[in-house]
């Protein structure tokens, strides 16, 4: 295995402006613990940062709309985000967050000395402008088409369907996103960081010096940016919400969000070194350090161009080794949305599946969008916990723990010789540290975790192949070589399942009372991992999963449905005014209130119902289409509004004479327009 090394391990940060879910855990934070825990765990020297994003423009977007200042907002979702982070065992070494004072002055100088070295161009244009919200419109504060794939609402900055990166003015048929207006253009100075200076550069980089190793996903983009050609890009913006642009002449103006944000990896970087007394040059400006930037693919142009170009134009800082972007996760079949409450909140997910962090990490692990995009479904949890989680690594333990409980009071037993199958175990067992490392730096943590759960499934196969159970009547000293060849095993799985699922690898640990200083290496170096003689956990141990029933599967995808149902009805759009009447058109109407007598369905149809009402003039016959809304004999006795003076018609052989009004429900049926009190039959609506 290779020697120690300094990492510097980024995770994309996130927004502050909603909780996060399971699409940017599988997306972003789960693989990139897996890569952190594995290499603290192989003896490297690690920074995980990460922090709160906390000057989008989503941010007073938001703020606006709730009523409240962004600095609620933010302070809000940071406590909640961080919260969850450590609720799922992200083990960040520092999650700081923009607003922070080290921040401001770390992105302040950052500019400051590509300013002064002339990396920017400054020049006065034409920007998109509300006179109304007396606004410069950019990023998330403008919607139009996209040039390039004629989505219709793509972002000033950034169209979400095909991730391409472009400039306000770009849009076609722009609207405020604050009024609804088309916006004027306006003269407006800003500072324009030229990427076509630097095309060569990125080129050479990713497209030739990373082609073998990095993800075809990422290089595809990167190319595909490149070819179309790099256009000096704004970095500052008229916004009073950000860090306010340090030169003169620049009052009303910030920091453009993704020219800050990236610089929040090096704040962060920089508030742990001071805490745990290192230096944080040494992890972001020492070539050996190797730098990885854990993002989704919606990322990758600002860690792969914009960043990168920002970098290499300040001239002190190393540049990634790897930008493993990953594509996106769905639900259900659906994108997954914060604004759509399409998601399964963190924070909600413990509520009903408490302490069962490990299941949903190894469910978003075992099906990560790493080369295309995934789908999550509650069946497939179900599952992956039911038939993996329990049936494989538990059930090994179990057995194990039990065993070892009964045959020996919990001690490990001394093993007799070794036959030629516990040899060839034994051996294998020293074979997945390196396996699973493969897998893990090629950041193909899926097959990672496959390959962890091929060690449980070979504890269990051993067990169910020399039967311990039953050799134990006849044959007690074979079964204590049996059994210690099995606690190997079960001790080699609490160190190696550390990095996928750490709260479990913590409980098994406890369960077997293992060593605490045992490595990843150990694991194939170390002729013994559990001695003879050594006390495990006495009497029961705790299982470390438990099957999740069809029913819990049922009320998560009613909740779902239900999500759905109230999008449908707040999605429906509002038909406008029809042309305006007199009064005298109203009163030529004759509408009544009258009550449903009876009514029968119209054979062979589908939708008519032919009804007898009592309008207190007469009973008369109307055919209505409401079969798909209503039965029959739901309808007797309701009462409802009729138009009665409507000339009559035949329908389906059957004269109507007059109609009863109607209006959409929500759950998109039919309802009736009842009378609010109980009414006479023949009253008149007026
Ligand atoms: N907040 C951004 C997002 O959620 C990610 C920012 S990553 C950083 O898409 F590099 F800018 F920090
Ligand atoms: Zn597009």
């Amino acid at each position: 295995m290779s020697s120690s090394k300094r990492y510097t391990i980024t995770a994309a940060l996130p927004y502050t402006n909603g909780p996060i879910h399971i699409g940017h855990l599988a997306g972003v934070y789960v693989p990139a613990d897996i890569y952190a825990r594995f290499l603290r765990l192989t003896g490297n020297d690690v920074a995980y940062i990460c922090g709160s994003d906390e000057h989008g423009a989503a941010i007073p977007m938001r703020a606006k709309k709730e009523g409240i200042s962004p600095q609620d907002i933010i302070d809000k979702y940071h406590a909640v985000i961080k919260n969850s982070f450590e609720d799922f065992g992200i083990s960040f070494d520092n999650y700081s967050r923009t607003s922070a004072k080290i921040h401001h002055e770390t992105a302040s100088e950052f500019f400051t000395k590509m300013y002064d070295d002339g990396e920017f161009i400054e020049e006065v244009s034409e920007q998109l402008y509300d006179a109304e919200a007396n606004q410069y419109l950019a990023d998330r504060f403008v919607v139009g088409t996209c040039p390039k794939c004629g989505n219709e609402e793509s972002y000033g900055d950034q169209c979400e369907k095909c991730g391409t990166s472009h400039n306000a003015t770009d849009l076609i048929n722009p609207k405020s996103a604050i009024t609804g207006n088309i916006p004027t253009l306006k003269e407006t100075k800003h500072w324009f960081l030229p990427l076509d200076k630097h095309e060569d550069f990125l080129r050479k980089w990713i497209l030739e010096g990373h082609k073998n190793d990095w993800k075809p996903n990422v290089l595809g983009q990167v190319k595909s940016w490149i070819d179309d050609g790099l256009r000096p890009r704004a970095v500052t913006r008229d916004l009073d919400w950000g860090i306010p642009v340090p030169v003169e002449g620049a009052d009303g103006k910030v920091l453009y969000v993704w020219f800050d944000a990236p610089i929040g990896y090096i704040s962060s970087t920089k508030e742990w070194a001071a805490r745990e007394g290192k230096n944080w040059e040494d992890y972001w400006k020492d070539e050996n350090t190797k730098m990885v930037h854990f993002i989704g693919k919606d990322n990758i142009v600002f860690h792969c161009i914009i960043f990168p170009a920002m970098l290499k134009a300040h001239g002190d800082y190393i540049l990634p080794e790897n930008v493993p972007a990953n594509e996106f996760l769905n639900l259900e079949g659906n994108k997954l949305s914060t604004s759509k409450n399409w998601a399964v909140w963190l924070h909600e997910y413990l509520e009903e599946f408490p302490n069962q962090q490990d299941v949903l990490r190894y469910t978003l692990t075992a099906n990560a969008p790493e080369s295309k995009d995934n789908d999550f479904t509650w069946k497939d949890f179900q599952a992956k916990n039911n038939n993996e989680l329990v049936g494989n690594f538990g059930n090994f333990i179990n057995r194990i723990a039990v065993l070892t409980n009964k045959y020996y009071k919990g001690t490990v037993p001394n093993p007799g010789d070794f036959s030629e199958l516990d040899e060839d175990v034994l051996e294998q067992v020293q074979q997945f540290p390196d396996n699973i490392a493969k897998s893990i730096q090629r950041y193909r943590f899926r097959e990672a975790s496959q390959e962890l759960m091929n060690l449980a499934r070979l504890g269990n196969k051993y067990l169910a192949d020399e039967e311990p159970w039953i050799l134990i009547k006849t044959d007690e000293a074979r079964v204590q070589t049996i059994m210690y060849v099995g606690l190997q095993i079960a001790t080699a799985l609490s160190v190696l399942s550390e990095p996928f699922l750490p709260f479990t690898s913590n409980k098994l640990k406890a369960i077997l009372k293992t060593d605490e200083n045992l490595q990843w290496n150990d694991i194939t170096e170390k002729e013994v991992l559990l001695p003879a003689g050594h006390q495990i956990q006495e009497g029961k141990a705790p299982l470390l999963f438990t099957p999740i029933e069809d029913k819990t599967i049922a009320i998560q995808l009613e909740k779902l449905e239900a999500t759905k149902k109230a999008n449908e009805a707040a999605n429906k759009t509002v038909e406008p005014q029809k042309d305006t009447i007199e009064f005298d058109d109203f009163t030529k109407m004759d509408i009544r209130i009258g009550t449903i007598l009876e009514a029968e369905k119209i054979a062979k149809t589908k939708k008519l119902l032919k009804l007898k009402i009592d309008v207190g003039m007469d009973v008369r016959t109307i055919v209505s289409g409401i079969a798909e809304s209503f039965k029959p004999e739901d309808v007797i006795g309701k009462q409802v509004t009729v138009l009665c003076n409507l000339a009559p018609r035949k329908i389906r052989g059957v004269e109507s004479q007059g109609m009863i009004l109607m209006t959409d429900a929500v759950d998109g049926s039919l309802a009736f327009m009842e009378p609010q009190k109980e009414t006479q039959n023949g009253g008149q609506v007026s």
